[in-house]
């Protein structure tokens, strides 16, 4: 598959329908998950060859507590093994990790491992791997909106200066630039509470086959047909982002 030629700075993906690739395999739902983290592995190692400068991923929503406990400790169980396992290779390919979510009640033995992933790359500079844990968008945009109303009576902040950038200079993506692209798998067509206020601009595309199918030439695809939509923010006239 070619390669376009305007590769989006920041994508971002809603990794969906590792249940049902197990389903149609007679599998358990956790070989599932087991093979998104593979192909976890392989778009980190596509999105960086491809020149992509921040891949954020959504690996566990606020709202996947729901699930059933088992499911909920098997995607623990992932991350944390992923973490292991991958870090080091991570910080070799000179990746910036970088954690978005709530993280006041995750338990010790993950938030340790999250906090050292990212002191290790702090810095790192050939792409950032923003891993969406525990994270949910409205929740995000409540605790920014808590931060701004701390610093107003605190006296950091005059309420005259609160805008756009001080408002986004306190979400947990503070820093990053917005996602350009956002992918989902699976043919699900919805934001599902994933960065409600950073995908303002972004272009959507939905691509129907299941996370664990989700290769190069997929990346490749959704990467095309962003390049082929005309980006104009709100304006009359195309720009290039
Ligand atoms: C959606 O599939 C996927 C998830 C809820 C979790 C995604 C997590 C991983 C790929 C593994 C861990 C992540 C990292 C970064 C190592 P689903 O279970 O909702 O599928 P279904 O809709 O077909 O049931």
């Amino acid at each position: 598959m070619q390669v376009p030629e305007r590769i989006p700075e920041h994508v971002a993906v809603i990794m969906d329908g590792n249940g049902r690739w197990a389903k149609a395999r007679g599998l358990p739902r956790t070989a599932g998950h087991k093979a998104g983290v593979n192909a976890v592995r392989e778009t980190v190692r596509n999105a960086s060859e491809l020149g992509i400068r921040y891949l954020t991923l959504y690996a566990f929503s606020s709202e996947n507590w729901s699930r059933p406990p088992a499911e909920v400790s098997d995607l623990m169980g992932l991350l944390k093994l992923f973490i292991r396992r991958d870090l080091a290779d991570l910080h070799k390919s000179n990746v910036e990790i970088r954690i978005i979510g709530e993280r006041s009640r995750l338990k010790p033995d993950i938030l340790k491992l999250l906090q050292n992933a990212e002191d290790l790359t702090r810095g790192n500079s050939a792409m950032t791997l923003v891993i969406a844990f525990n994270y949910g968008s409205r929740d995000e945009i409540i605790r920014a909106a808590a931060r701004i109303a701390s610093d107003v009576s605190e006296g950091r902040l005059s309420p005259e200066d609160i805008g756009a950038a001080a408002f986004a200079a306190r979400l947990d993506t503070a820093g990053m630039p917005d996602p350009d692209l956002v992918i989902r798998t699976s043919g699900e067509q919805r934001l599902s509470n994933f960065l409600l206020w950073q995908a303002a601009y972004a272009e959507f595309v939905f691509m129907p086959c299941l996370w664990p199918d989700f290769g190069r030439d997929q990346l490749i695809e959704a990467l095309s047909v962003f390049g082929s939509r005309e980006r104009r923010f709100g304006g009359v006239e195309a720009r290039v982002s």
